[in-house]
This record gives C-alpha cells, sequence and structure tokens, in this order.
C-alpha cells in the first residue's frame, strides 16, 4: 500500500509521488490551504491539501487522529517555513490522492500535551501509546531484550520457559493465587521469580538458561514496582561469584554501548553491603552524588549533647555526620525543611554545625549544639569530616536503621537539589555498581524470626556455613550480589545453596518446621540429593533498566499495559468481580454475599 514510511521522507523523494499511511497529527487551516501532520511510528510530515486538487474537499473533513492514505508529490518547502523540530522539516507532500481509512471520535487530549494525570493516560492507555514518547520507549524496551538475547545467545545461554502456574516461590512478597477447578480447595501461586525452576535446570544439566519473562509479586507498589514485571532470568553452573558478575557487566556495558552509545565503567565498583549502609545509607547507592556520610559515633561518646552521647552508648543506634560543603550558606527555613523532611524517615531532628570561619574558633561556628560539644569533639568533627570554611555539617542520631535511612534519603535530597546542582554536589553521569557480600538473614521484629534478605536459596559465603551450624545468624553473609545503578537496583542474585544439609539448614534457621520443608520445597531437596552443580546466576529487572535508558520516571511509562498503584488496569477495569457460576466451578464461596 504504502512506499514509504513518514520518517523517511527527505529530499531524496523530490518531485516523487510517494504513498504514506498514518494518522492526522494535527490540522491547519491557512488561507484556503490546508495542512496536515501526518503521523506514524516513525514521525510527522507535513501534507498540504491545495483548493485545486480533488481531494480538498475530503481533506476539509479530516480530524485529528483520522486513520489515513495519503497519495502525492514531495516538494520543497517555501524559503521561511522550514521546520527545523521535524526531521523532515524541509519538505513537504502535496497530496492529490486521499482516502480515510477510519475516522476518529474528537479525542480527549491531545497527543502532544505533556500535563495530563496518569488516570487519564491509563484510561486512555491506546491513545497515550501513540505519543512518540511511549513508541520509543517501547522500542528501546525492545531494542534492550534483543541485545540481551544477543549477548546470552553468544555466550551459549538457552533460553527456557518455566510454568507459570505454579507453586509459591518465596521473594518477598505475597502471591497471586489461581484456584484450581479440578482440586478442590487447591490453588497455584504465579512465581514471583523462576528462582526453584532454574536451579532445577541447572541439577538437569543445561548449564546455562536464560528467559525474559513476567513475575507476579503482590506488593506495595511504587513507581519502580509493578504486580506483574519482566525479569532477565539467567542461571549458570561451575562459575563462581566473581566471574558471575563480571559475565553480567559486560551483558550491561554492551546494551549501553550498542542502544545509547554510552561507555560505562569497566569495571564497575564493588562495595560491600555493609560499607553502602556506612557511607550511603542505602543498599542501592546513586554515586551520582557526590556526599557521603561520615560515622561518628565514637568521637561523640562523651559530650554533653544527650541525643549523641545516649546514641554513641548504644549498641543498636549510632551518630552520622553529612557535610556539604558551601551549605553555610542555607538559610533557616532550608533547614527547617530539611528537618521536616527526615522526621518523615523517623529522625527526631537534624542537628547541624555551620562552619564560618575556622581560625576564629568557636565564634566562627554557628550551631544550636555547639555549646554541649567539648573543643576536643568539636576539633575532632571538623577533622574527620574535613570540613572547611562556608561548609555545613549535618548530624543524625538514632537507632541505625533511622540513620540510614533518614541520612541516605538527605543525601540524595541535598545532592539532587538546585544547590546540589550547582555546587557539584550531583554530577549527571551513569554510575553502575555491585553490591556485594549482603547479611544472609535479617530479624524480623513481627514475626519473631529471621528471613532471608535474598532469598533462602542463597549460598553463605565460604567459611560462614559454620554460623549456620552454631545457630549465630546474625553473622551468616551471603554470596549475593546487586546491581545498582544511578540509585535504582536493576538486578540481583546470588550464588545458590547446591548441598541439601545446606538447604535444610537454612529452612531450619527461618524456623520453617519439616512437614513445611516437605510441603513447601519438598522437590527442591530431592533435586539436590542427584549430583547439584555449584551454580548461581541473577536477574535483572527489564522495566527498571529501559526506564532508566529512557529517562522514565516511572516503570509505568516502559510498560504497553501497565497497572496503577492500586494494582488495577483501567484500560480493561480488571481486576472485576466474576459471576457465581464461576466461582462455583472453582470452589470458592465469597465472604459478605448472600448467594
Ligand atoms: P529479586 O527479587 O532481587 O531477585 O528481583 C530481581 C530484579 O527484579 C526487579 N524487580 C522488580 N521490578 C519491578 N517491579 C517489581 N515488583 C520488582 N521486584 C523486583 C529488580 C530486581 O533487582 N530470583 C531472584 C534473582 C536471582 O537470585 O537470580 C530474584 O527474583 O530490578
Ligand atoms: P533539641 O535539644 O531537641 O532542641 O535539639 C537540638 C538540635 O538537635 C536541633 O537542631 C534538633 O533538630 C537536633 N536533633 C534532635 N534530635 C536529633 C537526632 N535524633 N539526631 C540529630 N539531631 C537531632
Amino acid at each position: 500500500m504504502r512506499t514509504c514510511y513518514v520518517g523517511q521522507v527527505s529530499q531524496e523523494y523530490l518531485d516523487k509521488t510517494i504513498v504514506l499511511c498514518g494518522w492526522v497529527h494535527r490540522r491547519r487551516d491557512h488561507g484556503g490551504v490546508i495542512f496536515i501532520d501526518l503521523r506514524d511510528h516513525t514521525g510527522l510530515v507535513q501534507v498540504v491539501f491545495d483548493p485545486k486538487d480533488d481531494c480538498f474537499q475530503l481533506a476539509g473533513t479530516l480530524r485529528n487522529e483520522y486513520c489515513i492514505f495519503v497519495k502525492g508529490v514531495v516538494r520543497l518547502r517555501p524559503s521561511g517555513t522550514k521546520n527545523t523540530d521535524l526531521m523532515t522539516g524541509d519538505i513537504e507532500v502535496v497530496c492529490n490522492n486521499l482516502d480515510i481509512f477510519n475516522s476518529a471520535k474528537s479525542i480527549p487530549f491531545h497527543l502532544d500535551d505533556i500535563n495530563l494525570s496518569e488516570t487519564t493516560r491509563l484510561t486512555h492507555r491506546v491513545l497515550d501509546l501513540r505519543r512518540s514518547q511511549m513508541q520509543n520507549n517501547l522500542k528501546i524496551r525492545h531494542l534492550v531484550t534483543k541485545e540481551a538475547r544477543n549477548f546470552l545467545d553468544a555466550l551459549g545461554f538457552i533460553e527456557i520457559e518455566t510454568p507459570m502456574l505454579t507453586k509459591s516461590t518465596p521473594e518477598g512478597a505475597r502471591d497471586y493465587l489461581v484456584p484450581s477447578r479440578v482440586h478442590d480447595g487447591h490453588f497455584f501461586a504465579l512465581p514471583q521469580s523462576p528462582q526453584l525452576f532454574k536451579q532445577m535446570l541447572m541439577v538437569s544439566g543445561f548449564d546455562r538458561y536464560y528467559q525474559i519473562t513476567k513475575c507476579f509479586r503482590d506488593e506495595d507498589l511504587r513507581s519502580d514496582r509493578q504486580p506483574e514485571f519482566t525479569q532477565i532470568d539467567c542461571e549458570l553452573s561451575f562459575l563462581g561469584e566473581e566471574e558471575i558478575r563480571n559475565i553480567f557487566e559486560r551483558m550491561i556495558r554492551d546494551i549501553f554501548r550498542s542502544i545509547k552509545n554510552i561507555e560505562l565503567p569497566d569495571p564497575f565498583p564493588t562495595i560491600t553491603w555493609k560499607e553502602a549502609l556506612e557511607i550511603y545509607g542505602s543498599d542501592k547507592p546513586d554515586l551520582r552524588v557526590n556526599l557521603s556520610l561520615i560515622d561518628v559515633t565514637d568521637i561523640v561518646k562523651d559530650v554533653d549533647f544527650k541525643i549523641f552521647s545516649s546514641a554513641a552508648s548504644d549498641s543498636s543506634s549510632k551518630v552520622v555526620a553529612l557535610r556539604v560543603p558551601s551549605g553555610a550558606s542555607m538559610s533557616r527555613s532550608d533547614i527547617d525543611s530539611y528537618t521536616k523532611f527526615v522526621s518523615v524517615y523517623g529522625a527526631k531532628g537534624l542537628a547541624y554545625i555551620k562552619i564560618l570561619d575556622l581560625d576564629k574558633g568557636r565564634d566562627g561556628i554557628q550551631s544550636p549544639i555547639v555549646k554541649n560539644i567539648n573543643d576536643k569533639a568539636l576539633s575532632l568533627l571538623i577533622e574527620r569530616t574535613s570540613a572547611q570554611n562556608g561548609d555545613i555539617i549535618f548530624f543524625g542520631a538514632d537507632k541505625k536503621k533511622i540513620v540510614n535511612d533518614s541520612m541516605g534519603a538527605l543525601r540524595l535530597k541535598i545532592g539532587t537539589s538546585d544547590f546540589g546542582r550547582q555546587n557539584s554536589l550531583f554530577i549527571d553521569s551513569w554510575k553502575p555498581l555491585w553490591v556485594i557480600d549482603f547479611p544472609m538473614f535479617e530479624y524480623d521484629e513481627k514475626e519473631d524470626r529471621y528471613v532471608a534478605i535474598h532469598h533462602p536459596f542463597t549460598s553463605p559465603k565460604d567459611g560462614h556455613d559454620i554460623f549456620l551450624e552454631e545457630k549465630r545468624y546474625d553473622k551468616v553473609i551471603s554470596k549475593a550480589y546487586d546491581m545498582v545503578l544511578n540509585g535504582w537496583e536493576i538486578g540481583g542474585g546470588s550464588i545458590r545453596i547446591h548441598r541439601e544439609n545446606i538447604q535444610k539448614q537454612v529452612f531450619k534457621a527461618l524456623k520453617l518446621n519439616n512437614d513445611e520443608v516437605k510441603d513447601r520445597f519438598g522437590f527442591l531437596l530431592d533435586a539436590l540429593q542427584y549430583g547439584a552443580p555449584p551454580h548461581g546466576g541473577i536477574a535483572f529487572g527489564l522495566d527498571r533498566l529501559v526506564a532508566i535508558m529512557t529517562g522514565a520516571e516511572s516503570i509505568r511509562d516502559v510498560i504497553a499495559f501497565p497497572k496503577t498503584q492500586r494494582a488495577q488496569c483501567l484500560l480493561t477495569q480488571a481486576p472485576s468481580t466474576v459471576n457465581v457460576e464461576q466461582l462455583d466451578e472453582l470452589h470458592i464461596k465469597l465472604r459478605n454475599t448472600d448467594d
């Protein structure tokens, strides 16, 4: 039907007749001449209808989003009417044959409107997806999967599908359950990840597996989380932690190079989980922000300022400093708003010291707490933070988690603010890193038991099995690693447990009794008894990776049909009620209904 795409029309076609198909992006009438911007997925081109032409009459009926056929001759635009914003801006198509495939209802918004609510966009997703930004995002998503497949294929990985109707895979979220019609009262779970299947494929000898697959997690949603999302999921046998990390940072480097022409660092820096929390207050630090937290707990043990000294004498608390170069210029109201900001993370205040003039001693320092800090502590604080005239030092003193969360968030808030950008505290760049050596467990107060930080199939570090045996669960470090890029966790993986006895010890640590273990993971323990090879892997969050690469604010912008924050699809109105017959077949009776 057509001779080329809209975005391909160029001076190459001058004076030639071409056929284009697409949508009316915008229509303008100018002194008897009608102009439309015709759009397809490759771009826009101007089409002109002259009153002398037969199709002029029909052109008068065109409205936005009509789907049309245009045959015409390419000519140069008259000088002064060129549009440099448009790839095809130096030419136009003079139409001599127009056909309307389909008219369009008056659309609820213009595609160029960038101030649309999420509700409007998701309700009218079909139209929203016509926008060039969304077309581009989904194209990049396609390129990322294509590049990942090429890379993995070249290294001998094969793609194997694993079941969607399965048993619960613990990745820390609730399961989406699917009732079985045939087995009364029994349910499938949609996979939170293919974790156990990929491990069993290694036991089956496949050596290198990958799958680009949906995962389902019923958890609280945020801009970087969806109830169904896609992983590039990989597993390999007979390789160690570093070898695996090496392969996958190469994959990410390849993807960035080929799609964005960006050279990521080689190698990626590696930091332990402990260091990440100490220096950045986060296990997914954004290294574009050039600020770090400095532990000063030891310095403030004996100061008169009780908030500091009592935190310093409690082993579950700490005191950290955040030195902000040039921050002494911050106003009282800036500081008040930062104090309010950290309170969201549970911080009870935000002490600070402004360094105005070091030569003047205490007179050169402005601070509500300095009178309660002795000379020795004060000079040690200045020395350890390397504070200079003109700086401000903020302090957080509380339980370690509160300090990490609040001061880590403050670091990002200040770094990415206008102040941070003006003072080179934020460098717009690509900053990947590995976070390694995660603790195996954390204690869950609510559940009164240890839970796995990654998942329960992660191997302890060499030599740490002994802590498992001795039930010193706090001490166990695991062979888990996360890949972090600009503050987003884009991938996570680990070396797995390949020996049944260790796996059983981990289940014991999680307080699972023998029956629960047999019922939930019996098939895995069985598989581990048949010569399971050492193995490990990783899964990347495809949606997050593409969101970062496209600069999207939310992963919803890189998913064709995403769910809202309340886990609904506004386009199809899912989830929805079902009729009683369907429920009956599934042996389900709803509470609070009469039938
Ligand atoms: P993990 O749970 O860390 O590991 O998930 C791997 C990656 O998937 C992405 N991700 C998400 N993306 C969007 N919405 C969500 N709700 C969501 N949850 C996770 C993240 C994350 O880094 N089986 C293990 C992997 C392994 O050990 O090999 C797993 O699923 O980018
Ligand atoms: P106060 O003595 O409560 O008026 O606090 C004096 C200063 O310490 C104020 O600047 C508070 O914001 C700050 N502050 C209070 N609690 C904390 C805390 N837990 N960590 C850091 N600073 C605090």
